[in-house]
Formats: structure tokens, C-alpha cells, sequence
């Protein structure tokens, strides 16, 4: 073997060894990538994550801590975290009538009190806050009789679902 040639085999075996194990490296990224649990075709695997993102049970768990948060950020006048609320509140609505389109007409029930609680929030006005939200809570509740969930009855809550407080001027803060 000449020196030219030899420089030439070791250049090839050099390639042959990148490429094998690059190739050999693939299967194991795709298998660290989280979704290892998800089999099938396609269509079965979207089903499956269907399956997990669940239906308007979900939706409803949200939709109470949000209601719960909503209630204290007026109590405290935290106008900024009550119009935060309000906002996830309707996006949780919406998205839980796209996954379940039947309960979308119940659902416009929301619309008018979710507004008028928007005008009570936008002029920081604590009486009109506390009278909006019981027409809040009564079209939660005037839902659940139309879905035939009556034993599920909305109460303004008690105590405070999330760790987060109220400190003077954090309403003003990002
Ligand atoms: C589409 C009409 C509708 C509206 C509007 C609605 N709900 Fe519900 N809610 C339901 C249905 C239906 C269920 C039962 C879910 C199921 O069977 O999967 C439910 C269940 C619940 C649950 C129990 C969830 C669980 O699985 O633990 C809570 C809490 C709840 N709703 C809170 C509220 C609050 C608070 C409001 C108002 C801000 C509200 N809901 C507005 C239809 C509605």
C-alpha cells in the first residue's frame, strides 16, 4: 500500500465510522423525545392525546380555580389579576366548547355576565363587582341545570385556591 493510498483508507473508514454512528445515534434521540408512549398510526397517536387533553371535566377544573381567583381579586380590588382572570376564564370557555361542541349553546349563558363583570373591572368599582359576580355565579349554576349536572352548585369560595396575595401597589406592577 502506497502512503497516498493508506491516507485514503483512513479517510474512508473515518467517514464510515461518523456515518454509522450518526445513524446509529437517531433511534435513541427519538426515543428520549417524550412521546415514546405514544403507538400507532398518526391518527392513533393524535387519539391518544385527545384522550389525555380530556373534555369539559378539565375545562370545569379550571374554570373553578379561575372563578376562585376571580372572586378574591375583587375582594381585594386587584383589578389587573381580576382582568387577567376573567381573560383565561373566557379562553378556558372557548376551549373546552371546541373540544365538546353540544354544551357550546349552554355555554353563551357565560357571555353577558362575563361582560358586564369586564365594565365592573374596568372602572375598579368594588360594589358593581360584588353584584356582577352573583350573575356570574348564577350562569354557572343555570348551565349545570341545562347540562344536568344540577348537584353541582356554584358557591362563591371560602378560601383562596392559589399562593398568590395581594401586596398594595402590585396591581400596578407587570
Ligand atoms: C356549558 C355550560 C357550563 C358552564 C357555562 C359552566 N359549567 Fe361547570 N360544568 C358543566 C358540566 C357539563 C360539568 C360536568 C362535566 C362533565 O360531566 O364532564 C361541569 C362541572 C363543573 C365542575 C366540576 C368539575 C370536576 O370534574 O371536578 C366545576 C368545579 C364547575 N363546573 C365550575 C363551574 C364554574 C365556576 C362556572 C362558571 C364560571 C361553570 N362551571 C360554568 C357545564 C358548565
Amino acid at each position: 500500500m502506497t502512503k497516498r493510498t493508506s491516507i485514503h483508507a483512513v479517510l474512508l473508514l473515518g467517514t464510515f465510522i461518523a456515518f454509522t454512528s450518526c445513524t446509529r445515534e437517531k433511534p435513541a434521540a427519538q426515543a428520549s423525545d417524550g412521546t415514546e408512549w405514544l403507538h400507532g398510526t398518526t391518527d392513533e397517536r393524535f387519539r391518544s392525546v385527545a384522550k389525555h387533553l380530556r373534555g369539559l371535566d378539565v375545562t370545569m377544573m379550571e374554570m373553578g380555580y379561575r372563578y376562585a381567583e376571580l372572586y378574591f381579586a375583587g375582594q381585594d380590588g386587584n383589578w389587573q389579576y381580576a382582568g387577567y382572570q376573567l381573560k383565561k376564564l373566557q379562553a378556558a370557555m372557548s376551549n373546552g366548547v371546541e373540544r365538546r361542541p353540544k354544551r357550546a349553546q349552554s355555554a353563551k349563558v357565560l357571555e353577558g355576565p362575563l361582560a358586564a363583570l369586564r365594565e365592573a373591572i374596568q372602572s375598579s368599582d368594588s360594589k358593581l363587582f360584588g353584584d356582577r359576580f352573583e350573575g356570574l355565579t348564577a350562569a354557572c349554576n343555570s348551565c349545570h341545570q341545562m347540562e344536568q349536572v344540577p348537584f353541582m352548585k356554584v358557591v362563591p369560595p371560602t378560601s383562596r385556591p392559589s399562593p398568590l396575595r395581594f401586596t398594595q401597589g402590585s396591581s400596578e406592577e407587570p
